[in-house]
């Protein structure tokens, strides 16, 4: 049973948690003085304020046990709740205050910086606060002595909680009828053929996907059919979820065998060990089928299966579960994922329970749009798609009433009764996500519906918010990036793209997962979704945060801006405009300010004064100059000027102490035809003092900066342009003394002028190298590429001359994953020789100016799932052997000569599911068009494809 925890006021408990730490108080020790009685008592108040927070949540877990919900608990939560983000507030001022200190190392000279900041706040101000709030804490708590005499006394009942009730409805009870079973045949059929008795010893099924999919019910219709049931002599359908104690799992296990067999039994006495012993008796002797309902971890599984013995009998235990490290436990043959329906098929649920009297379940004409646009909500979610067409069938056929719920769908889910099951369905995942998740999770439904998220830009934001906790030797983004996986096992985010070696390149969140997130961050004050393309926004007392979808009227004056901790704006109209002026001055705890595409030239000078910010992100605004005030945002990790026209900086750069992330560039060449097609940023003097910074993206070389680069000892990801020859050799001196580094990008100035990278070698393994511009000849034969390449995933060269082809030379790089050639001047034929590149996924070759021929042996490029081909103007004939290319799923051949084009037209190409073509200045298309990857946030290597309108990485 999973408890209730207030996560904000464990968020809260930690952060006091590290002010008040040895070391902290340390460094603070002369701040705080002998001549104010309130300063002294700052740390004790600080502890108290944690030892009383720790209380609170022991005691909120407890009632959670009980399974007490009442409205007094509720109301008393979130006063303790607000006055938890007071504290945060606090903390947050107080560290930087010991952290400026600790810059300026000396008393006199940070009395004058307080001085200067007077209007920030003092020391005094924050003691102040914490004083008060202790006060306020003391009362809180003795409040809730006085008003919980009134509550009556819950039993202690571990079996009266929220996920029993949920097991009423989603255990045995499908309010699916059999006839209405929708699009699961072929999984059933799987399902079927893993029950068979070939193999006698025992097998695990699972069956998994996330909450709402109809695993159960998938389960369900073959457990309880006769014909397949008959064949096993023992039946048991436990839901897992319901309790986490062993004991009573073993029991209800027990319950369910002897139930059939119809004998009393007094499972109630018997202690675990017992029931142990007992269950492994009978299950030794029949062959046996059962059923364990939603496991949610791996752990449980392990622990029920010491029961499970293998008799050698034919035994099957199917497992359903929403997570994928409990589904692999199971033989690789027997997983069963769980899709969505298809459109067609959850328009059919939708009617079946929408018009179940009417004749063929038919939906008249006049509600069928509307019909369409509720069901698509539902994303193929058939849990949802039935809850939503049952509660429909009541409704009079009305498209005015149709048209209002549709709009209230997203509110009726919280308030209507009928829709509970879904909505708790969800829940159940929330509530079963670890602590440490679920403010990782709610931050999601901060972008808009359907919008993809990527990787990076959301690790930066959860790492700005202090979500994700150090560990061990590893860097918070590695951290972070093991969290956003385990949400996606988990089913809370579906990975939309991922690069040719795996890694999660963007994300999207579930339209019900996200309204069950929005509806949770209501809840918790967590966050503000503002949107009022619908009329009102309801705002909840004080957000936290803040972002914003739509944004027609003015923003409501009742949001409080001295509270808020992060905005972010999707909307870039003037109305939202306005608001923000006015936040740098009135928002001081900030630590995300997210302005992506906002039509601004300048920022408020005043900017300086969010001492707490820790990511500005001005990506795609005509941002031109950064204000000198900038230099005071001594917290910033991440700044990104991507697609601004601020390539130079104020004086004062290396004040960024905390920089991981800095990145700027500005397009310049829209065609990409140019080989500088970006400018970059200048580096600053300074830039090399910027000790944490691991991702530098783009910076112009100079003398000294490529002389100070190797001072970037935690540079992960390095895009360098501007280089010339007298640099490369100072440049690869200085790439010698990184150890993280696995991106790097090196650029030219010129086409004309020759990159010596002979002597580049690297401490840490590259994935990713770009060398943009004429190598010097013998470069692919040098250590680096003959000795290291090998562990290269991704490789771009461009502006490069070979004498022959550079494939031949680069067949060494076993491991890459994806190759671009772009306007590399070559030989005339190119040859994939038998037994090339087998793990490349993705191949791109751009204006080869001389190809004109391309040819693929039968067992190269096995694993090639991408092929894109443009602009190879002496190109006639289609690659020869393209029909070897066993793994190809998608073909682009664009801005291809004509005659290409028809040539293409008499080759069978039936393997490739998509296929792109088209001349220069004209595109046409085969085949529907899906899922584009977009382009990547920082990685500026996209191309628009001329006069076509295509965008892809
Ligand atoms: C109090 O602080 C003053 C200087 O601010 C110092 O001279 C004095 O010794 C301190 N007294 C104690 C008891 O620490
Ligand atoms: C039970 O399963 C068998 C085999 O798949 C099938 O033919 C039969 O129709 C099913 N019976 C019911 C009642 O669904
Ligand atoms: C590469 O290193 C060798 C040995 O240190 C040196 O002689 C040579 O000049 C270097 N080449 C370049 C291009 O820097
Ligand atoms: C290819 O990559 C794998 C995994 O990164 C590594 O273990 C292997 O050694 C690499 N192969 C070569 C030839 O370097
Ligand atoms: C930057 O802006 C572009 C275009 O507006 C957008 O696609 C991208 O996701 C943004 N990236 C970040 C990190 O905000």
């Amino acid at each position: 049973m999973k408890r209730m925890v207030e996560v904000a006021v464990l968020f809260v408990i930690k952060k006091i948690g590290i002010a008040v730490a040895c070391e902290t108080l340390k460094l603070a020790k002369p701040l705080l003085g002998n001549n104010s009685q309130m300063r002294m008592a700052l740390p004790v108040n600080m502890k108290l304020i944690k030892g009383e927070l720790e209380i609170i949540n022991a005691f909120l877990k407890e009632i959670g046990m009980n399974g007490c919900n009442s409205e007094i608990i509720e109301t008393w939560t979130r006063q303790v709740r607000r006055l938890a983000y007071d504290m945060e507030d606090i903390v947050d001022q107080f560290m930087h205050v010991v952290g400026e200190y600790q810059q300026k190392g000396s008393w006199a000279c940070a009395r004058k910086v307080f001085k200067k900041h007077q209007y920030l706040f003092s020391l005094d101000e924050i003691a102040a606060k914490a004083d008060m709030i202790n006060k306020e804490l003391m009362e809180l708590s003795n409040r809730i002595g006085r008003w919980t005499q009134l509550i009556p006394v819950v039993s202690y009942n571990p079996a009266a909680n929220y996920d029993s009730e949920l097991l009423y409805q989603s255990g045995h009870d499908h309010s699916i009828n059999d006839n209405e079973l929708v699009g699961i045949d072929v999984n059933r059929e799987i399902l079927i053929k893993s029950l068979h008795l070939q193999d006698t010893s025992l097998r695990v099924i699972a069956v998994w996907g996330m909450g709402g999919l109809g695993k159960s019910t998938l389960v369900n219709n073959v457990y309880k059919n006769e014909t397949i049931s008959s064949k096993f002599s023992c039946h048991a359908w436990v839901s897992v979820s319901q309790s986490n104690k062993m004991i009573d799992i073993w029991r209800n296990m027990l319950k369910e065998i002897y139930g059939n067999d119809n004998r009393t039994f007094d499972a109630g006495s018997m202690n675990s060990a017992e029931l142990r012993v007992e269950l492994m008796k009978i299950l030794d002797k029949k062959r046996y089928l059962i059923i364990l309902d939603d496991v949610w971890t791996a752990e449980t599984l392990f622990k029920i299966r010491e029961v499970l013995v293998d008799n050698g009998l034919g035994s099957r235990v199917i497992i359903t579960t929403r997570i994928e490290e409990v589904a692999s436990i199971a033989e690789d043959g027997c997983k069963i994922k769980v899709e969505p329906l298809n459109d067609h098929d959850a328009w059919l649920l939708f009617c079946m329970k929408a018009f179940p009297k009417t004749k063929n379940n038919i939906c008249p004409a006049e509600l069928h749009q509307c019909g369409k646009d509720i069901v698509e909500k539902c994303d193929g979610l058939p849990l949802a798609i039935v809850a939503i067409g049952s509660l429909l069938s009541l409704k009079t056929r009305n498209i005015k009433e149709w048209r209002l719920f549709y709009y209230q769908l997203i509110s009726e889910i919280h308030n209507n009764e009928n829709l509970n099951r879904v909505e708790k369905i969800l829940n159940l995942s929330y509530k079963y996500l670890p602590n440490y998740l679920k403010n990782c999770f709610l931050y999601c439904a901060m972008f808009p519906e359907d919008y993809l998220i990527h990787r990076k830009r959301l690790v930066r934001m959860w790492i700005a918010e202090g979500f994700i906790e150090q560990k061990g030797g590893c860097s918070l983004e590695d951290v972070a990036e093991v969290y956003l996986t385990e949400l996606v096992q988990r089913s809370m985010l579906q990975v939309i793209a991922r690069n040719s070696f795996d890694r999660i390149q963007c994300l999207c969140m579930h339209d019900l997962v996200r309204e069950l997130a929005i509806f949770q961050s209501k809840k918790e004050n967590f966050c503000t979704i503002y949107d009022d393309t619908h009329g009102v926004v309801q705002v909840g007392s004080d957000p936290r945060r803040m972002s914003v979808l739509q944004c027609n009227n003015n923003i409501q004056s009742s949001i409080d801006p001295s509270r808020l901790r992060t905005f972010i704006a999707f909307e870039t109209c003037i109305t939202t405009f306005s608001w923000y002026s006015f936040i740098p001055s009135e928002s001081k705890y900030l630590a995300v300010l997210d302005l992506s595409g906002f039509p601004i030239e300048t920022i408020p000078k005043s900017v300086g004064l969010l001492f707490n910010l820790r990511l500005l992100c001005l990506n795609d605004t005509n941002v031109k100059e950064l204000p000198k005030s900038i230099t005071k945002l001594h917290n910033l990790q991440t700044l990104n000027l991507e697609r601004t026209e601020v390539l130079k900086f104020p004086q004062g750069f290396s004040k960024f102490k905390k920089l991981r992330h800095l990145l700027s560039w500005k397009l310049l060449d829209a065609t990409y035809r140019s080989l500088n097609n970006w400018d970059s940023m200048e580096p600053s003097e300074g830039f090399w003092n910027l000790k944490e910074l691991q991702s530098l993206n783009e910076v112009r070389a100079t003398k000294v900066f490529v002389a100070k680069l190797g001072n970037l000892s935690q540079l992960r990801a390095l895009s360098i342009t501007r280089i010339r020859s007298s640099h490369c050799s100072q440049l690869c001196n200085s790439l010698s003394k990184m150890h993280q580094l696995t991106r790097l990008h090196i650029r030219a100035i010129n086409k004309d002028e020759l990159l010596f990278m002979e002597n580049l070698t690297l401490q840490n393994p590259l994935e990713k190298l770009d060398l943009v511009g004429h190598l010097s000849e013998g470069t692919l034969e040098s250590p680096f590429f003959s000795a290291h390449g090998s562990q290269l995933q991704q490789l771009e060269l461009a502006w490069c001359q070979f004498i022959g082809s550079p494939v031949a030379q680069l067949s060494k790089l076993s491991n890459l994953t994806e190759l671009r050639l772009t306007r590399v001047h070559t030989c005339q034929q190119i040859n994939f020789h038998g037994k090339l590149f087998q793990k490349l996924k993705k191949l791109v070759l751009w204006d080869l100016p001389q190809v004109n021929q391309i040819c693929i042996h039968e067992g190269a490029l096995v694993s090639l799932e991408c092929l894109h081909i443009d602009s190879l103007k002496k190109l006639r004939d289609v690659p020869i052997g393209i029909r070897f290319l066993s793994s190809i799923k998608e073909a682009y051949f664009t801005r291809m000569h004509s005659e290409f084009v028809r040539n293409l037209q008499t080759v069978k190409l039936n393997h490739i599911s998509k296929v792109y073509w088209s001349t220069e200045g004209v595109c046409s298309v085969e085949r529907e068009v899906t899922n584009l990857p977009g382009p990547s946030s920082t990685n500026p290597q996209w191309r628009i494809l001329g006069g076509s309108g295509w965008v892809f990485i």
